[in-house]
């Protein structure tokens, strides 16, 4: 199969249009569901850590506006004046509040007005073009997933809100029990990133083939029953599980559990979207910052696996069950807010990697021990502030998407980071071991 055809499903670049103009209606039908508050909750500052909602909301149709219309369509700037409210390099998150902002019934008009030209660019442009924006509508990707992963923001912000009633639930298949809790991958070279899916961003590229030593890996992301353990064990106050900064952040901060935990007497509690629920037992934990995972691993006699061994555990695949789109059926994996949480242990056994390995597309972002690097080989493309700028050692690499995330912006090479003490992303992780 050619990049186009893997795209297109074979449908010709008329499908791949047709694709294309169904995946922004629904996309931006998602952004407006989680705008559709009263204006005091979509310019409120629900936390420093974040944009108000309303920035978002406009941030992602300037986004688009400075991708679509004017790199592929040459059109003039609709409004020069505001890209510098909207570009997330000018100013960081807790100055946002403070700027002129457009206001929500606004940002709504001018995204529409975006968008309504997006849609006449799209009718015109060549997909076949060797321009490596226009080839396999690339540049349309880029704009639906970054919408994409906005709307997966958005939610981390109502989330902090904890405001009742604007996060619809859903419901998930029930979990079952594992028969072995590790999965042993053996010694080999696999490859690593990819050459061939079509709308992957820059930092996943290009495949290359690497060598790992044998080692084991969870079959399943931690759930809340083995992290409670952690917790009831005095883990939070053993220094001799955290790295000598996440101590100091853990103390610093009060952190006892994880974020949106409270203990009543012997029942853990959490607030999930303004509900207050007790804890349940068989899902992944979620809302732990890269510290507590690391040192509830050390705990556990383990480490978090490398991002290496953590692709290699989804079997060489796009996805670990195969090629087919998570988007089409609900076979596989719980992404897409299909409900508003992630689904309990053994709940997708479609979803297995060849190895065995479960859930570990969609439920929780997984923290890997890994730092966010280039590839060998990275070319940056199209911009640099995508990845290149958050090379490094600060950023710590997540992978597999969350039950937030949604299937257009996930697969088994998409890299996430952020910083290791983040703890309001939809963030969780699983084990791994060397061989002895
Ligand atoms: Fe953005």
């Amino acid at each position: 199969m050619t990049d186009l055809d893997a795209v297109l499903g074979n449908a010709g670049p008329t499908g791949l249009k047709e694709r294309i103009a169904a995946e922004l209606a629904a996309v931006r039908e998602r952004s407006l569901a989680y705008t559709d508050a009263d204006d005091d909750m979509l310019v409120r500052q629900h936390s420093p850590l974040m944009s108000p909602l309303v920035w978002d909301l406009a941030h992602v149709g300037n986004y688009e506006e400075l991708w679509v219309l004017r790199e592929v369509g040459g059109i003039e700037p609709l409004r020069p004046e505001i890209d510098h409210l909207y570009d997330a390099f000018k100013h960081p998150r807790k100055d946002r509040p403070s700027l002129p902002l457009l206001g929500p019934a606004e940002a709504r008009k001018y995204i529409s007005g975006v968008r309504g030209r997006v849609l006449d660019v799209l009718d015109q442009v060549d997909l076949a073009a060797p321009d490596p924006l226009r080839s396999g509508g690339y540049v349309f990707g880029l704009v639906l997933q970054h919408e994409h992963q906005h709307d997966e923001t958005m939610l981390a912000t109502l989330q902090l809100s904890r405001r009742p009633g604007l996060v619809r639930d859903g419901e998930l298949p029930p979990g079952r029990p594992a028969a072995e809790p590790e999965v042993h991958i053996p010694a080999g070279v696999f490859t690593m990133g990819t050459d061939t899916v079509a709308w992957a961003y820059d930092n996943e590229r290009p495949a290359h083939r690497i060598y790992l030593p044998g080692y084991w890996i969870d079959r399943r992301p931690v759930t809340n029953a083995a992290y409670l353990e952690f917790v009831e064990d005095g883990g939070y106050r053993d220094p001799r599980w955290w790295l000598p900064q996440g101590w100091e952040w853990a103390e610093r901060n009060g952190v006892e559990a994880p974020l949106y935990w409270t203990r009543d007497g012997d029942t853990w509690w959490r607030v999930r979207f303004g509900r207050e629920e007790p804890v349940p037992p068989d899902e992944p934990v979620q809302h732990v910052s890269w510290y507590e995972a690391d040192a509830y691993a050390r705990w556990a006699g383990k480490r978090l696996p490398t991002e290496a061994e953590w692709e290699k555990a989804c079997g060489g695949r796009t996805y670990p069950w195969g090629e087919a789109d998570p988007g089409h059926l609900g076979r596989w994996a719980n992404l897409g807010h299909r409900a508003a949480r992630p689904s309990p242990a053994g709940a997708f056994p479609d979803g297995a990697s060849p190895y065995g390995v479960e859930q570990l597309i969609g439920d929780v972002w997984e923290w890997t021990d890994s730092w966010f690097q280039p590839y060998p080989g990275y070319r940056c493309f199209p911009y640099e502030e995508y990845s290149k700028v958050f090379f490094g050692e600060t950023y710590r690499v997540l992978r597999g998407g969350s039950w937030a995330t949604h299937p257009s912006a996930v697969r088994t090479t998409f890299r996430n980071w952020d910083y290791p003490i983040r703890r309001q992303i939809f963030a969780g992780f699983r084990c791994a071991r060397s061989e002895e």
